[in-house]
Protein backbone atom coordinates (compact mmCIF):
# COMPACT_ATOMS: atom_id res chain seq x y z
CA UNK A 1 0.00 0.00 0.00
CA UNK A 2 1.22 3.76 -0.79
CA UNK A 3 3.14 4.89 2.13
CA UNK A 4 2.19 8.14 1.68
CA UNK A 5 -1.49 7.70 1.90
CA UNK A 6 -2.31 10.70 4.40
CA UNK A 7 -6.20 10.38 4.65
CA UNK A 8 -7.81 6.86 5.34
CA UNK A 9 -8.16 4.62 2.56
CA UNK A 10 -9.13 1.03 1.40
CA UNK A 11 -6.23 0.28 -0.60
CA UNK A 12 -7.80 -2.88 -2.89
CA UNK A 13 -3.90 -3.59 -3.75
CA UNK A 14 -2.81 -3.67 -0.29
CA UNK A 15 -0.35 -6.16 -0.03
CA UNK A 16 0.37 -6.58 -2.97
CA UNK A 17 4.15 -5.94 -1.92
CA UNK A 18 4.64 -3.87 -5.47
CA UNK A 19 5.92 -0.69 -4.26
CA UNK A 20 8.31 -1.66 -1.80
CA UNK A 21 11.67 -0.02 -1.53
CA UNK A 22 13.91 3.14 -0.21
CA UNK A 23 12.65 4.67 3.33
CA UNK A 24 13.77 7.11 5.92
CA UNK A 25 17.00 9.43 5.37
CA UNK A 26 19.78 8.49 2.69
CA UNK A 27 23.19 9.09 2.18
CA UNK A 28 25.74 8.82 -1.05
CA UNK A 29 29.37 9.17 -0.89
CA UNK A 30 32.07 8.90 -3.76
CA UNK A 31 33.53 5.36 -5.03
CA UNK A 32 34.86 3.51 -7.55
CA UNK A 33 33.85 3.24 -11.55
CA UNK A 34 30.01 2.01 -12.12
CA UNK A 35 30.08 -0.96 -14.08
CA UNK A 36 27.76 -3.62 -15.53
CA UNK A 37 24.19 -4.14 -17.48
CA UNK A 38 20.65 -3.20 -15.29
CA UNK A 39 17.12 -2.33 -16.11
CA UNK A 40 15.36 0.06 -14.64
CA UNK A 41 11.33 -0.03 -14.01
CA UNK A 42 8.43 0.22 -16.46
CA UNK A 43 7.35 3.52 -17.99
CA UNK A 44 5.26 5.54 -15.49
CA UNK A 45 3.91 7.72 -18.35
CA UNK A 46 3.27 4.35 -20.21
CA UNK A 47 2.12 2.17 -17.54
CA UNK A 48 -0.86 4.76 -16.15
CA UNK A 49 -1.96 4.89 -19.91
CA UNK A 50 -1.71 0.94 -20.32
CA UNK A 51 -4.15 0.41 -17.29
CA UNK A 52 -6.26 2.93 -18.11
CA UNK A 53 -7.08 2.73 -21.21
CA UNK A 54 -7.15 -1.27 -21.00
CA UNK A 55 -9.45 -0.61 -18.64
CA UNK A 56 -12.12 1.71 -21.24
CA UNK A 57 -11.81 -1.29 -24.21
CA UNK A 58 -13.26 -4.65 -24.38
CA UNK A 59 -12.04 -7.60 -23.17
CA UNK A 60 -8.67 -8.45 -21.22
CA UNK A 61 -5.59 -6.49 -21.82
CA UNK A 62 -2.50 -7.97 -20.33
CA UNK A 63 0.13 -5.64 -19.19
CA UNK A 64 3.87 -7.02 -18.88
CA UNK A 65 6.79 -4.54 -17.30
CA UNK A 66 4.23 -2.16 -15.78
CA UNK A 67 5.73 -0.44 -13.20
CA UNK A 68 4.86 -1.07 -9.54
CA UNK A 69 5.67 1.74 -8.09
CA UNK A 70 3.29 3.75 -5.56
CA UNK A 71 1.99 6.10 -8.32
CA UNK A 72 0.78 3.54 -10.81
CA UNK A 73 -0.56 1.67 -8.23
CA UNK A 74 -2.80 4.61 -7.55
CA UNK A 75 -4.24 4.49 -10.53
CA UNK A 76 -5.06 0.58 -10.38
CA UNK A 77 -6.86 1.23 -7.09
CA UNK A 78 -8.81 4.46 -8.39
CA UNK A 79 -9.60 1.88 -11.60
CA UNK A 80 -11.04 -0.62 -9.53
CA UNK A 81 -13.06 1.70 -7.27
CA UNK A 82 -14.25 3.04 -10.92
CA UNK A 83 -15.63 -0.83 -11.49
CA UNK A 84 -12.69 -2.07 -13.82
CA UNK A 85 -11.22 -5.53 -12.44
CA UNK A 86 -7.24 -5.34 -12.31
CA UNK A 87 -5.23 -8.93 -11.50
CA UNK A 88 -1.99 -8.87 -10.82
CA UNK A 89 -0.16 -12.35 -12.18
CA UNK A 90 3.19 -11.72 -11.59
CA UNK A 91 5.79 -8.95 -11.01
CA UNK A 92 5.13 -6.70 -13.56
CA UNK A 93 2.54 -8.51 -15.38
CA UNK A 94 -0.91 -7.33 -14.95
CA UNK A 95 -4.32 -8.68 -16.25
CA UNK A 96 -7.13 -5.87 -16.95
CA UNK A 97 -10.61 -6.82 -17.52
CA UNK A 98 -12.00 -3.84 -19.49
CA UNK A 99 -15.97 -2.32 -19.26
CA UNK A 100 -16.08 -0.38 -22.75
CA UNK A 101 -15.90 3.34 -23.27
CA UNK A 102 -18.22 4.93 -21.17
CA UNK A 103 -18.69 1.59 -18.88
CA UNK A 104 -17.48 3.00 -15.95
CA UNK A 105 -19.49 3.16 -12.76
CA UNK A 106 -19.66 5.57 -9.71
CA UNK A 107 -17.31 5.34 -7.29
CA UNK A 108 -18.06 4.41 -3.47
CA UNK A 109 -14.99 6.55 -2.35
CA UNK A 110 -12.93 9.43 -2.40
CA UNK A 111 -10.31 8.92 -5.18
CA UNK A 112 -6.67 8.74 -3.38
CA UNK A 113 -3.61 9.41 -6.11
CA UNK A 114 -1.29 9.39 -3.58
CA UNK A 115 1.76 11.46 -5.12
CA UNK A 116 0.33 11.44 -8.94
CA UNK A 117 -0.47 14.54 -11.12
CA UNK A 118 -0.56 12.10 -14.32
CA UNK A 119 -3.39 10.13 -12.66
CA UNK A 120 -5.01 13.24 -10.87
CA UNK A 121 -5.69 14.85 -14.14
CA UNK A 122 -5.78 11.23 -16.82
CA UNK A 123 -8.14 10.54 -14.43
CA UNK A 124 -10.22 13.76 -13.93
CA UNK A 125 -10.25 13.96 -17.87
CA UNK A 126 -11.61 9.69 -17.63
CA UNK A 127 -14.35 10.35 -15.05
CA UNK A 128 -15.73 13.79 -16.83
CA UNK A 129 -17.58 12.17 -19.79
CA UNK A 130 -18.88 9.59 -17.60
CA UNK A 131 -22.60 10.94 -15.68
CA UNK A 132 -22.00 10.32 -12.30
CA UNK A 133 -19.94 12.23 -9.59
CA UNK A 134 -16.12 11.26 -8.22
CA UNK A 135 -14.17 12.87 -5.34
CA UNK A 136 -9.75 13.11 -5.62
CA UNK A 137 -7.66 13.88 -3.39
CA UNK A 138 -3.78 13.42 -3.08
CA UNK A 139 -1.11 14.09 -0.83
CA UNK A 140 -0.01 17.13 -0.03
CA UNK A 141 2.08 17.62 -2.70
CA UNK A 142 -0.87 16.62 -5.26
CA UNK A 143 -3.08 18.79 -2.82
CA UNK A 144 -1.21 21.90 -3.78
CA UNK A 145 -0.46 21.23 -7.30
CA UNK A 146 -2.94 23.08 -10.14
CA UNK A 147 -5.64 21.46 -11.35
CA UNK A 148 -7.50 24.35 -13.33
CA UNK A 149 -5.63 23.81 -16.40
CA UNK A 150 -7.50 20.41 -17.01
CA UNK A 151 -10.50 21.81 -15.03
CA UNK A 152 -11.16 24.54 -17.80
CA UNK A 153 -11.18 22.27 -21.20
CA UNK A 154 -13.20 19.51 -19.15
CA UNK A 155 -15.71 22.13 -17.83
CA UNK A 156 -16.34 23.07 -21.97
CA UNK A 157 -16.75 19.78 -22.27
CA UNK A 158 -19.99 19.81 -19.96
CA UNK A 159 -18.64 18.81 -16.84
CA UNK A 160 -18.38 20.65 -13.06
CA UNK A 161 -15.41 20.68 -11.18
CA UNK A 162 -15.73 21.90 -7.83
CA UNK A 163 -12.13 22.19 -6.17
CA UNK A 164 -10.99 23.84 -3.00
CA UNK A 165 -9.46 27.22 -3.16
CA UNK A 166 -6.69 27.65 -6.56
CA UNK A 167 -8.37 24.81 -8.07
CA UNK A 168 -6.75 21.84 -6.07
CA UNK A 169 -7.33 19.04 -4.89
CA UNK A 170 -9.75 17.55 -2.45
CA UNK A 171 -12.42 18.49 -5.87
CA UNK A 172 -15.27 16.81 -7.17
CA UNK A 173 -15.94 16.34 -11.21
CA UNK A 174 -19.63 16.34 -12.01
CA UNK A 175 -19.41 14.10 -15.14
CA UNK A 176 -21.36 15.26 -18.30
CA UNK A 177 -24.75 13.26 -19.07
CA UNK A 178 -23.88 14.21 -22.64
CA UNK A 179 -20.16 15.09 -23.27
CA UNK A 180 -19.37 17.73 -25.73
CA UNK A 181 -16.27 17.48 -28.09
CA UNK A 182 -14.38 20.54 -28.16
CA UNK A 183 -11.25 22.06 -29.86
CA UNK A 184 -8.91 23.41 -27.70
CA UNK A 185 -5.50 25.09 -27.76
CA UNK A 186 -3.43 23.95 -24.65
CA UNK A 187 -2.62 27.45 -23.44
CA UNK A 188 0.94 25.34 -21.26
CA UNK A 189 2.93 22.71 -22.80
CA UNK A 190 1.42 19.67 -21.21
CA UNK A 191 0.80 16.14 -21.86
CA UNK A 192 -1.13 15.55 -18.94
CA UNK A 193 -3.87 18.33 -20.14
CA UNK A 194 -3.40 16.99 -24.09
CA UNK A 195 -4.39 13.59 -22.14
CA UNK A 196 -7.11 14.37 -20.02
CA UNK A 197 -9.17 16.01 -22.86
CA UNK A 198 -8.13 12.97 -25.00
CA UNK A 199 -9.65 10.48 -22.65
CA UNK A 200 -12.77 12.99 -22.00
CA UNK A 201 -13.37 12.91 -25.67
CA UNK A 202 -13.04 9.35 -26.08
CA UNK A 203 -17.12 9.17 -24.83
CA UNK A 204 -17.80 12.01 -26.35
CA UNK A 205 -19.47 11.84 -29.85
CA UNK A 206 -17.94 13.49 -32.61
CA UNK A 207 -14.11 14.60 -33.12
CA UNK A 208 -12.05 16.11 -29.90
CA UNK A 209 -9.10 18.54 -31.12
CA UNK A 210 -6.11 19.75 -29.08
CA UNK A 211 -3.98 22.03 -30.08
CA UNK A 212 -0.21 22.38 -28.75
CA UNK A 213 2.15 25.53 -29.38
CA UNK A 214 5.59 22.71 -28.66
CA UNK A 215 4.66 19.00 -29.07
CA UNK A 216 4.63 17.03 -25.65
CA UNK A 217 5.14 13.60 -25.00
CA UNK A 218 2.58 11.35 -26.93
CA UNK A 219 2.49 8.36 -25.28
CA UNK A 220 -1.63 8.61 -24.72
CA UNK A 221 -1.96 8.99 -28.62
CA UNK A 222 0.78 6.29 -29.47
CA UNK A 223 -1.42 3.57 -26.64
CA UNK A 224 -4.98 4.61 -27.83
CA UNK A 225 -4.18 3.42 -31.64
CA UNK A 226 -2.43 0.87 -30.36
CA UNK A 227 -5.89 -0.05 -28.61
CA UNK A 228 -8.07 0.34 -32.03
CA UNK A 229 -8.82 4.37 -32.22
CA UNK A 230 -8.63 6.44 -35.02
CA UNK A 231 -6.66 9.76 -34.35
CA UNK A 232 -5.20 12.23 -37.09
CA UNK A 233 -3.06 14.75 -36.62
CA UNK A 234 -1.67 18.24 -38.64
CA UNK A 235 0.39 20.97 -38.37
CA UNK A 236 -1.73 24.17 -38.41
CA UNK A 237 -0.36 27.33 -40.11
CA UNK A 238 1.53 29.17 -37.15
CA UNK A 239 3.80 25.79 -36.49
CA UNK A 240 1.18 24.28 -33.87
CA UNK A 241 0.33 20.63 -33.48
CA UNK A 242 -3.35 19.72 -33.86
CA UNK A 243 -4.43 16.00 -32.96
CA UNK A 244 -7.71 14.92 -33.29
CA UNK A 245 -9.51 11.71 -31.93
CA UNK A 246 -13.03 10.59 -33.15
CA UNK A 247 -14.93 9.43 -30.23
CA UNK A 248 -17.07 5.95 -29.01
CA UNK A 249 -14.60 4.47 -30.87
CA UNK A 250 -14.54 0.44 -29.57
CA UNK A 251 -11.19 -0.17 -27.93
CA UNK A 252 -10.05 -3.58 -28.27
CA UNK A 253 -8.11 -5.07 -25.14
CA UNK A 254 -4.51 -5.99 -26.16
CA UNK A 255 -1.05 -7.43 -25.01
CA UNK A 256 1.22 -4.00 -23.84
CA UNK A 257 5.04 -4.46 -23.29
CA UNK A 258 5.91 -1.66 -21.25
CA UNK A 259 9.20 -0.13 -21.72
CA UNK A 260 11.83 0.90 -18.79
CA UNK A 261 11.27 4.37 -17.79
CA UNK A 262 13.85 7.06 -19.99
CA UNK A 263 13.30 9.30 -16.80
CA UNK A 264 14.31 6.84 -14.21
CA UNK A 265 17.41 5.55 -16.83
CA UNK A 266 18.60 9.31 -16.52
CA UNK A 267 19.76 9.04 -12.96
CA UNK A 268 21.78 5.62 -13.63
CA UNK A 269 22.95 7.20 -16.79
CA UNK A 270 23.97 10.50 -14.97
CA UNK A 271 26.06 8.64 -12.75
CA UNK A 272 27.97 6.36 -15.26
CA UNK A 273 28.86 9.91 -16.56
CA UNK A 274 29.74 11.37 -13.70
CA UNK A 275 31.53 8.90 -11.83
CA UNK A 276 35.04 8.69 -13.66
CA UNK A 277 35.79 5.28 -15.38
CA UNK A 278 32.35 4.22 -15.65
CA UNK A 279 30.51 2.06 -18.27
CA UNK A 280 27.32 1.16 -18.08
CA UNK A 281 24.46 0.00 -20.02
CA UNK A 282 20.83 0.04 -18.99
CA UNK A 283 18.80 -2.14 -21.43
CA UNK A 284 15.19 -1.94 -22.66
CA UNK A 285 14.50 1.63 -22.05
CA UNK A 286 11.74 3.68 -23.75
CA UNK A 287 12.93 6.29 -26.47
CA UNK A 288 9.99 8.12 -27.82
CA UNK A 289 11.53 11.32 -29.20
CA UNK A 290 9.33 13.13 -26.99
CA UNK A 291 11.16 12.28 -23.85
CA UNK A 292 14.56 12.01 -24.27
CA UNK A 293 15.57 15.84 -24.81
CA UNK A 294 18.17 14.80 -22.41
CA UNK A 295 20.19 12.55 -24.80
CA UNK A 296 20.57 15.28 -26.93
CA UNK A 297 22.02 18.07 -24.76
CA UNK A 298 24.30 15.34 -22.87
CA UNK A 299 25.46 14.72 -26.23
CA UNK A 300 26.08 18.57 -26.77
CA UNK A 301 27.93 18.65 -23.22
CA UNK A 302 30.46 16.00 -24.27
CA UNK A 303 28.72 12.67 -22.78
CA UNK A 304 29.65 9.48 -24.33
CA UNK A 305 26.46 7.54 -24.97
CA UNK A 306 25.46 5.25 -27.42
CA UNK A 307 21.83 3.67 -28.42
CA UNK A 308 21.98 0.29 -29.66
CA UNK A 309 19.31 -2.30 -30.36
CA UNK A 310 16.69 -0.28 -31.38
CA UNK A 311 13.00 -1.76 -32.02
CA UNK A 312 9.28 -0.83 -31.13
CA UNK A 313 7.06 -2.13 -28.88
CA UNK A 314 3.15 -1.37 -28.49
CA UNK A 315 3.72 1.32 -30.63
CA UNK A 316 7.00 2.92 -28.35
CA UNK A 317 10.41 2.91 -30.03
CA UNK A 318 12.68 0.92 -27.65
CA UNK A 319 16.62 1.01 -27.20
CA UNK A 320 19.68 -0.04 -24.67
CA UNK A 321 21.41 3.08 -23.86
CA UNK A 322 25.61 2.56 -23.22
CA UNK A 323 26.92 5.41 -21.47
CA UNK A 324 31.06 5.70 -20.47
CA UNK A 325 32.19 8.64 -18.03
CA UNK A 326 32.59 11.91 -19.89
CA UNK A 327 34.41 15.45 -18.94
CA UNK A 328 30.83 17.99 -19.63
CA UNK A 329 31.28 20.66 -21.11
CA UNK A 330 28.43 24.06 -20.10
CA UNK A 331 25.86 24.48 -22.74
CA UNK A 332 22.58 26.90 -23.45
CA UNK A 333 19.37 24.64 -23.22
CA UNK A 334 17.08 26.01 -25.28
CA UNK A 335 13.31 26.82 -24.18
CA UNK A 336 11.78 24.93 -27.18
CA UNK A 337 13.57 21.66 -25.54
CA UNK A 338 11.93 22.27 -22.49
CA UNK A 339 9.21 19.76 -23.18
CA UNK A 340 11.32 17.17 -24.21
CA UNK A 341 12.82 16.80 -21.12
CA UNK A 342 10.62 18.53 -18.51
CA UNK A 343 11.19 15.79 -15.59
CA UNK A 344 15.14 15.72 -16.24
CA UNK A 345 15.80 19.34 -15.28
CA UNK A 346 17.21 17.96 -11.19
CA UNK A 347 19.20 15.46 -13.18
CA UNK A 348 20.93 17.79 -15.72
CA UNK A 349 21.16 20.55 -12.95
CA UNK A 350 23.90 18.42 -11.42
CA UNK A 351 25.34 16.98 -14.22
CA UNK A 352 25.80 20.58 -15.59
CA UNK A 353 27.20 21.12 -11.60
CA UNK A 354 29.77 18.83 -11.76
CA UNK A 355 30.87 19.94 -15.60
CA UNK A 356 33.20 22.83 -16.78
CA UNK A 357 31.77 26.29 -17.42
CA UNK A 358 28.77 27.47 -17.53
CA UNK A 359 24.84 25.78 -18.14
CA UNK A 360 21.86 27.65 -19.10
CA UNK A 361 18.59 26.30 -18.69
CA UNK A 362 15.83 28.34 -20.03
CA UNK A 363 11.97 27.82 -20.33
CA UNK A 364 11.36 26.15 -16.97
CA UNK A 365 8.35 28.05 -15.51
CA UNK A 366 6.68 24.09 -15.24
CA UNK A 367 9.31 23.16 -13.40
CA UNK A 368 7.59 25.34 -10.64
CA UNK A 369 4.24 23.26 -10.65
CA UNK A 370 6.21 19.10 -10.23
CA UNK A 371 5.63 17.06 -7.41
CA UNK A 372 7.66 20.22 -5.80
CA UNK A 373 8.79 23.31 -6.64
CA UNK A 374 11.76 22.21 -8.46
CA UNK A 375 13.26 24.91 -9.76
CA UNK A 376 13.83 26.15 -6.35
CA UNK A 377 14.36 22.76 -4.71
CA UNK A 378 17.67 22.80 -6.89
CA UNK A 379 18.93 26.01 -7.27
CA UNK A 380 19.02 25.66 -3.12
CA UNK A 381 20.10 22.13 -3.10
CA UNK A 382 23.09 22.52 -5.04
CA UNK A 383 23.86 25.98 -3.62
CA UNK A 384 23.87 23.93 -0.10
CA UNK A 385 26.19 21.63 -1.58
CA UNK A 386 28.89 24.62 -2.64
CA UNK A 387 27.64 25.19 -6.65
CA UNK A 388 27.10 28.47 -7.45
CA UNK A 389 23.93 29.05 -9.09
CA UNK A 390 21.51 31.61 -10.11
CA UNK A 391 17.98 31.18 -9.73
CA UNK A 392 15.37 33.07 -12.15
CA UNK A 393 11.87 32.88 -13.04
CA UNK A 394 11.98 30.41 -15.46
CA UNK A 395 15.82 29.67 -15.97
CA UNK A 396 18.24 27.93 -14.26
CA UNK A 397 21.89 29.07 -14.60
CA UNK A 398 24.59 26.35 -12.96
CA UNK A 399 28.70 27.04 -13.03
CA UNK A 400 30.32 23.96 -13.18
CA UNK A 401 32.56 23.03 -10.87
CA UNK A 402 34.96 21.30 -13.55
CA UNK A 403 35.69 18.32 -11.33
CA UNK A 404 33.59 16.99 -7.51
CA UNK A 405 31.31 19.63 -6.44
CA UNK A 406 32.03 20.28 -2.76
CA UNK A 407 28.88 18.24 -1.31
CA UNK A 408 28.35 17.48 2.57
CA UNK A 409 24.99 18.79 2.60
CA UNK A 410 21.41 17.62 3.67
CA UNK A 411 18.63 18.21 1.04
CA UNK A 412 14.92 18.56 1.92
CA UNK A 413 13.26 16.01 -0.28
CA UNK A 414 9.75 17.33 -0.15
CA UNK A 415 7.81 14.17 -1.31
CA UNK A 416 9.72 14.65 -4.80
CA UNK A 417 10.99 11.79 -5.90
CA UNK A 418 13.66 13.37 -8.80
CA UNK A 419 14.68 15.80 -6.20
CA UNK A 420 15.70 13.07 -4.35
CA UNK A 421 17.62 10.97 -6.28
CA UNK A 422 19.40 13.73 -8.36
CA UNK A 423 20.72 14.59 -5.05
CA UNK A 424 22.02 10.74 -3.92
CA UNK A 425 24.10 11.24 -7.91
CA UNK A 426 25.39 14.21 -6.86
CA UNK A 427 26.95 12.48 -3.34
CA UNK A 428 28.53 9.77 -5.35
CA UNK A 429 31.00 12.20 -7.00
CA UNK A 430 30.91 15.35 -4.26
CA UNK A 431 33.93 15.95 -2.24
CA UNK A 432 31.55 15.24 0.64
CA UNK A 433 28.74 12.82 0.76
CA UNK A 434 25.21 14.39 0.25
CA UNK A 435 21.98 13.27 2.29
CA UNK A 436 18.39 13.39 1.93
CA UNK A 437 16.16 14.07 4.51
CA UNK A 438 13.43 11.06 3.13
CA UNK A 439 14.22 8.75 0.35
CA UNK A 440 10.52 7.22 0.83
CA UNK A 441 9.31 9.31 -2.34
CA UNK A 442 11.53 7.09 -4.79
CA UNK A 443 9.02 4.56 -4.47
CA UNK A 444 6.60 6.35 -6.26
CA UNK A 445 8.49 6.27 -9.58
CA UNK A 446 11.63 4.34 -8.95
CA UNK A 447 11.42 1.12 -6.45
CA UNK A 448 14.83 -0.50 -6.48
CA UNK A 449 16.49 2.79 -7.19
CA UNK A 450 19.23 2.05 -4.69
CA UNK A 451 19.65 -1.34 -4.88
CA UNK A 452 19.97 -0.87 -8.47
CA UNK A 453 22.40 1.42 -7.90
CA UNK A 454 24.54 -0.42 -5.51
CA UNK A 455 24.61 -3.43 -7.66
CA UNK A 456 26.48 -0.83 -10.27
CA UNK A 457 28.97 -0.24 -7.72
CA UNK A 458 27.56 2.99 -6.10
CA UNK A 459 27.58 3.37 -2.12
CA UNK A 460 24.21 4.43 -0.68
CA UNK A 461 23.33 4.07 2.71
CA UNK A 462 20.60 5.25 5.44
CA UNK A 463 21.59 8.36 6.67
CA UNK A 464 20.50 7.83 10.82
C1 LIG B 1 3.51 13.42 -17.75
C2 LIG B 1 3.60 14.70 -18.24
C3 LIG B 1 4.48 15.73 -17.68
C4 LIG B 1 5.55 15.13 -16.78
C5 LIG B 1 4.99 14.12 -15.85
C6 LIG B 1 4.34 12.97 -16.62
C7 LIG B 1 2.59 12.47 -18.38
O1 LIG B 1 3.71 16.64 -16.91
O2 LIG B 1 6.20 16.14 -16.04
O3 LIG B 1 6.01 13.58 -15.02
O4 LIG B 1 2.69 11.25 -18.12
O5 LIG B 1 1.73 12.92 -19.16
P1 LIG B 1 2.98 17.92 -17.59
O6 LIG B 1 1.89 17.43 -18.45
O7 LIG B 1 2.48 18.73 -16.43
O8 LIG B 1 4.06 18.63 -18.36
Amino acid sequence: MPKHADNDRAHPLAGSGAAGGASGGLESRRTGALKGSVRVPGDKSISHRALMIGALAVGESVIDGLLEGEDVLSTAAALQALGAELEREAPGRWRVHGVGVGGLSEPAGVLNLGNAGTAARLLMGVVASHPFTSFFTGDASLRARPMGRVAAPLESMGAQIVPRSGCRLPLAVLGAESPLPISYRLPVPSAQVKSAILLAGLNAPGETTVIEAHPSRDHTERMLRHFGAVLSERNEADGAHAISLVGQPELSGCAVSVPGDFSSAAFALAAALLVPESAVTIENVGLNPLRTGLIETLVEMGGAIEIVNRREHAGEPVGDIRVRASALEGVEVPAERAPRMIDEYPILAVLAACGRGRTVMHGLAELRVKESDRLAGMARGLAAAGVSVTEQEDALIVEGCAGPPPGGATIPTRLDHRIAMAFLVLGMVAERPVAIDDGAPINTSFPGFVSLMIKLGAAIDGSR
